[in-house]
């Protein structure tokens, strides 16, 4: 069995440093990962620090299609994982095949694609988008072009309401954002009446309908931490709160729970699959490794590139 050091964060120090690595962490990781990492941020915020980073080793600590993201834009950096398993149900339920399937029956709709996607389904959209520049992409095609959006059928119906346009919505969820209480809601807003509530736009429907705002991770921290309401009722993954309590330390945080009694449906089971341990052994090791071939990396790049333009 692996034998780690007893001062774990001192010896991944001690690594980043040996390795020349910068740790970016996304804000659903684990406090005390995001307490390590040089960059925490949403995933635009991640995309752009992976970009520009110059360290010699990324270590992501996200989901795949994160860490995928960090390669395509900066290829010549060793990206690393602590697990390689971290998927994400909203790329897993999109698969590249079908898609072109998909493609193929609608050839006159132009791709949009939520970041939360493979490299394969990337390469075969015209342009990237994430919870913080959707609209602004949804905005910068013409009112005539006909558009597909997917993976997230949630967001695209939420971009839909925001843009007034008609899209063609693939029907992948968030296993998240999907499990969110209403019964509860209405019950945490009855009990707290000068709460605010703020959302994720990959939840239902039936919660975004209720909320006070709608964004991106990073927006609902800048949101929490600039409202001038006492509370919040918070509709996205828990670990955001870790950040919410250091930026608004005065103000009453209530994580919306899941449908299920006592479950710990608000954590996302593929983000909290990392760890300090693997991030140990990712530095030590520098495995897993995000491997690509490099005709789909370009390929993948170009609507990546289309979205960076837009800013
Ligand atoms: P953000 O773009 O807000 O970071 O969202 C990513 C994500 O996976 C949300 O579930
Ligand atoms: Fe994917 Fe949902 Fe996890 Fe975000 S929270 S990584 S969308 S499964």
């Amino acid at each position: 069995m692996e034998r780690f050091p007893s001062d774990l964060l001192g010896a991944i120090d001690d690594l980043r440093r040996e390795r020349n690595a910068i740790i970016l962490a996304h804000y659903y990781q684990e406090p005390d990962i995001q307490d390590v990492a040089d960059v925490i941020g949403d995933s635009l915020q991640l995309a752009k620090a992976a970009q520009k980073a110059d360290a010699d080793v990324i270590l992501f600590c996200g989901v795949h299609f994160m860490a995928e993201t960090a390669k395509i834009l900066n290829p010549d950096r060793i990206v690393v994982i602590p697990d390689m398993a971290a998927g994400c149900s909203l790329a897993s339920g999109c698969p590249a095949p079908a898609l072109r399937r998909m493609k193929e029956r609608l050839p006159d709709h132009k791709v949009v694609s939520y970041i939360n996607c493979s490299a394969a389904v990337k390469a075969e959209s015209d342009i990237i988008c994430t919870s913080s520049n959707a609209e602004r992409v949804i905005n910068s095609f013409g009112p005539d072009e006909k558009i597909l959006f997917a993976p997230d059928r949630n967001l695209g119906a939420w971009l839909q309401k925001r843009t007034g346009r008609t899209m063609a919505l693939w029907q992948s969820t968030c296993i998240v954002h999907e499990t969110f209480n209403e019964r509860k809601l209405i019950e945490l807003r009855v009990r707290h009446p000068k709460a605010k509530v703020v959302a994720h736009p990959e939840c239902e429907p039936n919660i975004l309908d209720k909320a006070d705002f709608i964004g991106s991770t990073s927006a609902l921290l800048t949101y929490v931490e600039t409202s001038d309401a006492p509370a919040f009722i918070v509709a996205t993954e828990s670990g955001i709160l870790h950040q919410m309590k250091k930026a608004a330390p005065g103000k009453e945080l209530i994580p919306l729970p899941g449908m299920q009694e006592n479950c710990a449906c608000n954590e996302c089971p593929f983000m909290r699959l990392n760890t300090l341990e693997k991030m140990f052994l990712a530095l030590r090791d520098l495995q897993p490794r995000i491997e690509m071939d490099e005709d789909l990396r370009r390929r993948a790049l170009v609507p990546l590139e289309r979205m960076m333009a837009l800013g």
